[in-house]
């Protein structure tokens, strides 16, 4: 583990180099895990994708219209399309420099075992086109126990396979008990549901993560486009925000959870130009004002909730 100091100045180091001093104005780009390496804070999710709903290259050529903007993070599983999500971000990745691109993809908990995880990871590497994952996620908690998957983690962190390990789906409860397991406290993000509309995690897990500076990877930031709650696309509050921004309602969606500036967000997308728009969202951010604009009509609950999940 790095101290705060250390991984302060390790991104001092980088936007030296890269002379990326975020302008004025701008939300940063990055969040620093707990190991003190940094993250892109905007990324790109793949359910759905590698399916067939869309022509493969339609897809990929929206993978490589965010990977041209800037967008480096690509968040997979061995579960989309049954790996066919992985072979997709294999294919859009090609040609690419790998040491630009953040990958991550997760395992099955049936999969998070002494006995599957290091094949599952393997297949997920081959798939990919990659030899190593920048991070590796438990997709949800199964009957394997924890301090089995911990171990394995750590082992293909050892065996230079992956850089680092998280969670996903791991509630409050969870999270307290991956602690109290050896090297549970190397775990690196907890990839859960969050979005205006879904804020249960702001009652307990989200400031218990805080107070470890573990940060949350947000999936669904756009509700599936709106989807998963009633109402949200067309309140006149999220209308209110998108017109001063000149943002879609769902640009406004990613917005809110990229206000917060410990948060990642893996907005998925088949299409080039909703790519796009979602990488735009980075350079316009809320004001503190909007933010409560927003939050006011879609407030958290007042009470812990069970964690929501898709
Ligand atoms: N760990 C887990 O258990 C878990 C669970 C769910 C999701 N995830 C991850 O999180 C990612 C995001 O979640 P999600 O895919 O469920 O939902 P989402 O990102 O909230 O919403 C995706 C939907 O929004 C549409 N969309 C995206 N950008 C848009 C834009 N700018 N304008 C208009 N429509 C837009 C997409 O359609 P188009 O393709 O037409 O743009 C798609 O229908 C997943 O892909 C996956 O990587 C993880």
């Amino acid at each position: 583990m790095v101290g705060d100091v250390h991984a302060d100045d390790a991104r001092d180091d980088r936007n030296t180099r890269r002379g990326e001093t975020p302008p004025h104005g701008t939300t940063p780009q990055e969040v620093t895990l707990p190991d003190g390496s940094v993250m892109p804070r905007l990324g790109m999710g793949t359910w759905y994708l590698g399916e067939g709903r869309r022509p493969f290259d339609d897809e990929a050529a929206a993978l490589r219209a965010g990977l041209d903007a800037g967008v480096r993070l690509i968040d997979t599983a061995e579960m989309y399309a049954d790996g066919g999500a992985e072979r997709l971000v294999g294919a859009a990745i090609d040609g690419y420099d790998r040491g630009s691109l953040y990958l991550v993809s997760k395992v099955y908990p049936h999969n998070a075992g002494r006995r599957h995880l290091r094949r599952s990871l393997e297949a997920s590497l081959r798939r990919l086109g990659t030899d190593y994952l920048d991070m590796y996620l438990l997709h949800w908690r199964g009957s394997v126990p924890l301090r089995e998957t911990v171990d394995c983690m750590e082992r293909a962190v050892d065996d230079g396979l992956i850089r680092r390990w998280g969670v996903s789906n791991l509630d409050l409860h969870d999270m307290r008990e991956l602690m109290d397991v050896s090297r549970g406290s190397h775990c690196c993000v907890d990839q859960v549901l969050y979005h205006l509309g879904s804020r249960g995690i702001e009652v307990d897990l989200l400031p218990w993560l805080r107070g470890r500076h573990i940060p949350v990877m947000a999936y669904c930031p756009l509700a599936q486009a709106g989807r998963l709650r009633d109402g949200l696309l067309g309140s006149a509050a999220v209308h209110e925000v998108a017109a001063a921004h000149g943002f879609t309602p769902m640009q406004v969606l990613l917005a809110f959870v990229l206000h917060q500036p410990d948060m990642i967000a893996i907005p998925r997308s088949g299409v080039p130009e909703h790519v796009l728009a979602n990488a735009a969202v980075l350079d316009s951010p809320l004001s503190d004002a909007e933010y409560e604009l927003l939050s006011q009509a879609f407030p958290a609950p007042d009470h812990p909730v069970p964690l929501d999940m898709e």
